[in-house]
């Protein structure tokens, strides 16, 4: 079991956002997370890389739980996840390599290992032809692609993807969720959170809704 929450129920100010939620992740799944606007859905991945604690219940994520992961260890826990957002978050002052880059810097990699695994993963995201491009040169599509390759470097075990096609046209958004399916399917799982539907549909997998406070697994009417 790669997450497992149990009963957990997480407030911004005194509002209630989630309460009493359960739900496990194995190894190697694909989990679509869906809601509206404002159902928790950024809450929900924020819990899973620690960046939110729980008010009540416990929030597992690999070898680390909520209630015992003191602040020096949530780094080491971030460092194996691989985690993307909608609006991308790269350094812009830094070309497409050293964004990569940047990430394995801290885990003392020599730099022969690092180039060797930046060039890995840009080329498996289909972008070693950009390496020295600044991101202000990318189209959005291909800055996510970046983000990707950032969030692949240290060989998480959890892909987080907050609505990573949110900003992306339609032809974009599948080339980009093709690319999470096809990292999926080498065996890392994937937690993305989206709106659209129809990639949900693209995506198969399971489909958590996050309604009312509770999350369900739900299935699609085709
Ligand atoms: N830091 C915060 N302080 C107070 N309230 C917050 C905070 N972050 C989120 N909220 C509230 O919590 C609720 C859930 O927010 P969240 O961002 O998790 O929703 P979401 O499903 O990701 O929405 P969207 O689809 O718009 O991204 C919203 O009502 C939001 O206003
Ligand atoms: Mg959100």
């Amino acid at each position: 079991m790669l997450v497992q929450l149990e009963n957990v129920t997480v407030k911004h100010d005194r509002h209630v956002i989630l309460k009493e939620i359960s739900f496990t992740v194995e190894a190697g799944e694909f989990v679509n997370v869906v809601g509206e606007s404002g159902a928790g859905k950024s809450s929900l991945l924020r819990l899973l890389y620690m960046d939110l604690k729980p008010d009540t219940g416990t929030v597992a994520v690999g070898e680390y739980t909520s209630h015992s992961i003191t602040p020096s260890e949530v780094p080491y826990l971030r460092r194996k996840l691989g985690i993307i957002f909608q609006d991308f978050k790269l350094l812009e002052d830094r070309s497409v390599y050293d964004n990569v880059a940047f990430a394995l810097h801290v885990t003392g990699a020599t730099s022969g290992e690092i180039r060797k695994k930046v060039v890995t993963v840009l080329t498996q995201v289909g972008l070693s032809h950009k390496r020295n491009a600044m991101p202000h040169q990318l189209s959005g599509g291909e800055q996510q692609r970046v983000c990707i390759a950032r969030a692949l470097v240290n060989e998480p075990f959890l892909i987080l993807a907050d609505e990573p096609t949110g900003n992306l046209d339609p032809g974009t958004s599948l080339d980009i969720l093709k690319l999470l399916l096809e990292i999926n399917h080498k065996g890392t799982a994937v937690l993305m959170t989206t709106h659209n539907y129809d990639l949900v549909r693209k995506a198969g997998g399971r489909i958590l809704q996050i309604k009312e406070r509770q999350i369900r697994e739900v299935q699609l009417k085709q």
